[in-house]
């Protein structure tokens, strides 16, 4: 790692919107470590950084961040490579459409990774950030965080819960130099929403959710974002 890097963590890394922002701060600079389940798409995006950046092939860490333990290995090996961690985006999360008739299984697994993903990366990274007396941590939660639908019960419980989290981490950590931001944003073209309606063409783009962190990354430490919300043109309801 050159001296200068900054080192961001990425869950969620190999989707759409998490590639997305990692291949855009690999380009700015960043030291990258990149978690999701899936190690064969994550080795390739690491493969991909590894031919733009000057910081070397990313950390890769495979695995199931709704397991506690697992969630706590992604970091301590992030901190063990890099010494420290100055952006955690958390990015991860899964879309079960249902309304009340859904199975409590279903409905589980969705607040199990949607929240405790976040929960358990979130409480991992927070005494290393304050040890630094710095740190961001970013989380996507979504519009259905602030208005919920009536076919995507659980996944609007899901992230209501998330903007909760995020909004209670913000007024803790705020003052001991942690900055804390959730983004809420509408449809966005990536494949968790490639059977959606609405059309592809006029959804946000995950260009505009890396432009939304580049502009996030670029403040004072004096100022601090609460949340980012941000519709398609044409959903706005
Ligand atoms: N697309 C939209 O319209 C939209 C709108 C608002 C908010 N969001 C939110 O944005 C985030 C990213 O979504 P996306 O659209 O980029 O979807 P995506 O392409 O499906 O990405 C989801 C990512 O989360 C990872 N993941 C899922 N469960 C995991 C787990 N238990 N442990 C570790 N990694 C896990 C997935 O990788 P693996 O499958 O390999 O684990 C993948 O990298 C999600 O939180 C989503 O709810 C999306």
């Amino acid at each position: 790692m050159t001296e200068n890097a900054k080192v961001a963590l990425i869950t969620g890394a190999s989707g759409g919107i998490g590639r997305e922002v990692s291949m855009g701060l690999a380009s700015e600079g960043y030291a990258l470590s990149l978690a999701a389940r899936s190690r064969d798409r994550l080795e390739a995006l690491a493969d991909e950084i590894s031919r733009i950046s000057e910081e070397g092939v990313p950390l890769v860490s495979a695995g199931d961040v709704s397991v506690p333990e697992h969630a706590e290995r992604v970091v301590a090996e992030t901190i063990e490579r890099y010494g420290r961690i100055d952006l955690l985006f958390n990015c991860i999360g899964i879309y079960r459409t249902g309304n009340w008739k859904m199975d409590p299984t279903d409905f589980k697994e969705q607040i199990s990774i949607n929240v405790m993903g976040v929960f358990n990366i979130v409480r991992s990274v927070i005494p290393q950030m304050l040890k630094q007396g710095s740190g961001h941590i970013i989380t996507v939660a979504s519009r259905r965080g602030k208005i919920a639908d009536a076919e995507e019960g659980a996944y609007s419980a899901s992230k209501f819960a998330v903007v909760g989290m995020s909004e209670a981490l913000h007024r803790e950590l705020t003052s001991k130099g942690i900055k804390v931001t959730v983004l809420c944003p509408g449809w966005v073209n990536t494949p968790m929403v490639k059977d959606a309606t609405f059309p592809k063409q006029e959804m946000i783009s995950p260009r505009d959710i890396l432009e939304t962190v580049r502009f996030l990354m670029k403040l004072s430490p004096a100022a601090c974002v609460k949340e980012v919300f941000i519709e398609p043109r044409n959903d706005i309801s």
